[in-house]
């Protein structure tokens, strides 16, 4: 019997609008200020899309600098994998506005919406298309303008979100890599969640009208402290649960790489799987909470501070709207 083929990431693209904005520009928008936003979050800047930017421009420069890094051509990818809570529209997918941008011809492709989780749900679909033998190039991209939904006038959410987006692409490993690329994945739903974090219109429930607008119900609808709660219990439970699953601790790890949503969360995970401190990455300081991007932009921070390296070991956790949440498992593999 051959080996068995896993989906390893060979490549990673990135790019976040130029503007960086402060808590202090914030607090000139709503009633906060910088040590609120720094003690209970943890975030410093975040970067803002100029009005008007749809999110498949910030993703096609990712997927621009993946491509360049990867020195392939859009023709050569066969799938395409959008995570995103802020498509260009409704339909047609921010996936095939992509495709058509970069010139992904051989390519079919779909969004994905699991919100904060929706990275990771990609990584794991497109890697089962790798794993069947069925293709040798996905392309999965995390791409959000969170600022398109969020409410200027909600103090409670306007200082968490930025803009950015991520892209990796992935492929199969070859020989002499058996324990290479994504080794497990957890996901899970608990729907009964579905009411402490979402965009409550638009859709087929509540479609647009003055009512909706005058309502504000096309902004983000956050339950902070549910929501809080609810991530730290279960990025702990899904990350001690991968570990002991396979007879790993926090020591056995290149690094961690957790959803960026607040600061607390992720070290009260890391805290719980008992990592040395230096191997949990963080950027929310500089980057906020960039929903499906969240992840690229934390590896590319991984990997040019050198906390990862091929042949580490890596724990990535997410926990987001829905509720959705997942964990997986990966040996670096560049
Ligand atoms: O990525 C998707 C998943 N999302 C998350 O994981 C987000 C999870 N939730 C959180 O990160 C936190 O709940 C927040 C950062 C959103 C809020 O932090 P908190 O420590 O849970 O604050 P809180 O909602 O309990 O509010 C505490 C106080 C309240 O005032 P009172 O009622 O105690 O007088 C708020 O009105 O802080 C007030 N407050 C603010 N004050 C200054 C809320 N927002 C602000 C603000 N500036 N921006």
């Amino acid at each position: 019997m051959g080996q068995k083929i896993r989906a390893k990431i060979t490549g990673l693209g990135l790019y976040v609008p130029p503007r960086v904005v402060t808590n202090d520009e914030i607090a000139k928008l709503v009633d906060t200020n910088n040590e609120w936003i720094v003690e209970r979050t943890g975030i410093h800047t975040r970067h803002w899309a100029d009005k008007g930017t749809a999110t498949s421009e910030l993703a096609v420069k990712a997927v621009e600098d993946l491509l360049r890094k990867r020195g392939i051509d859009g023709s050569e990818i066969e799938l395409i994998i959008v995570s995103t809570v802020t498509p260009d529209m409704f339909f047609p997918s921010t996936a095939c506005l992509i495709q058509d941008r970069i010139g992904a011809k051989n390519a079919w492709g779909y969004d994905i919406l699991a919100a904060c989780s929706s990275f990771l749900y990609s990584l794991t679909t497109g890697a089962q298309f790798i794993e069947s033998g069925r293709h040798k190039k996905v392309l999965i991209v995390g791409a959000d303008v969170m600022t398109s939904i969020v409410n200027p006038e909600d103090r409670t959410t306007i200082i968490l979100f930025g803009d950015g987006a991520g892209a990796v692409l992935l492929e199969p490993t070859e020989e002499g890599e058996e324990d290479y690329g994504i080794l497990d994945f957890r996901h899970e739903v608990d729907g009964s969640g579905a009411a402490y974090l979402n965009m409550p219109a638009g859709g087929s429930l509540h479609p647009p009208s003055h009512e909706t607008i005058d309502g504000k119900m096309h902004y983000i609808h956050q339950s902070g402290q549910h929501v809080f709660k609810f991530a730290v219990r279960k990025m702990e439970e899904l990350s001690t649960g991968m570990l002991a699953k396979h007879n790993l601790t926090g020591d056995d790890l290149g690094c961690f790489i957790a959803h960026q949503a607040n600061l607390r969360i992720i070290d009260a995970t890391a805290n719980k799987i008992g990592i040395a401190d230096d191997k949990v990455i963080r950027n929310i300081h500089k980057y906020g909470n960039t929903t499906a991007a969240t992840i690229p932009l934390a590896i590319g921070d991984a990997i040019e501070s050198g906390r990862l390296k091929k042949g580490d070991l890596v724990l990535f956790a997410a926990v987001g709207a829905g509720f959705t949440s997942g964990s997986v498992l990966a040996r670096w593999a560049y």
